[in-house]
């Protein structure tokens, strides 16, 4: 329906916002993707050195997931809105971190995004895949692991949870290509030259 397109679009939109750009801009920061590993994402701006500003990164780029999603499940059923659309619309808001049209479609990996997405398709999977994550990095030191090792194990906890449906599909693309975007991460922790956590990058201020 034409509801249904124009939610799509607008959290395309929304989740084009990259905040990591945004937040280090209103700041008074480098650009993010000048420093690091160069990914505008709440992990390289912490290689900035500057916490608050990685914080809000995180948090915006968690909330243009969720907000989006919780929004139709609130609302949709007024607008003839069913599951199919909450996953395009998470999907959505997915794609416009990693393909941003404000920022010639160079975007991120998508991890804080998809964090709020899942938390908002069911609270439990949310909780069950950033678990995952916190452990993983806490031991390993690697965000990227975490992100990684998460992502892999989202689609098993949604199948043991929840009978997701058609939310199923919207899951599993977005694990597959946050993974994907992880090839450099991957190439780096497979030669021990990942960063780890909190780790500062040369040339960031
Ligand atoms: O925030 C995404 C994280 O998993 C990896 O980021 O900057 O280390 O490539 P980065």
């Amino acid at each position: 329906t034409l509801y249904s397109a124009a939610a799509v679009v607008a959290a395309y939109l929304i989740g084009s916002l990259s905040f990591a750009v945004i937040v280090s801009k209103l700041m008074g920061l480098s650009d993010p993707r000048s420093y690091g590993s160069g990914n505008p994402g709440a992990t390289n701006v912490l290689r900035s050195g500057n916490k608050a500003a990685a914080i809000l990164t995180l948090v915006f780029d968690v909330l243009k997931g969720y907000v989006p999603v919780l929004l139709v499940l609130i609302y949709g059923a007024r607008f003839g809105l069913g599951n199919g659309t909450v996953a395009m619309v998470g999907l959505a808001a997915f794609v416009g971190h990693l393909w941003p049209v404000f920022f010639k479609f160079k975007g991120g990996k998508g991890v804080a995004t998809a964090a709020g997405v899942l938390l908002a398709f069911n609270p439990w999977l949310g909780a069950a895949t950033l678990l995952t994550f916190v452990i993983i990095v806490a031991f390993f030191r690697y965000v990227s692991l975490g992100s990684i090792v998460a992502a892999v194990f989202a689609p098993f906890y949604q199948l043991l949870i929840w009978d997701a449906g058609v939310i199923a599909g919207a899951i599993t693309v977005m694990s597959l290509l946050l993974v994907w975007r992880h090839s450099a991460n991957i190439q780096k922790l497979l030669a021990g030259k990942e960063s780890k956590l909190g780790q500062k990058a040369a040339g960031a201020t």
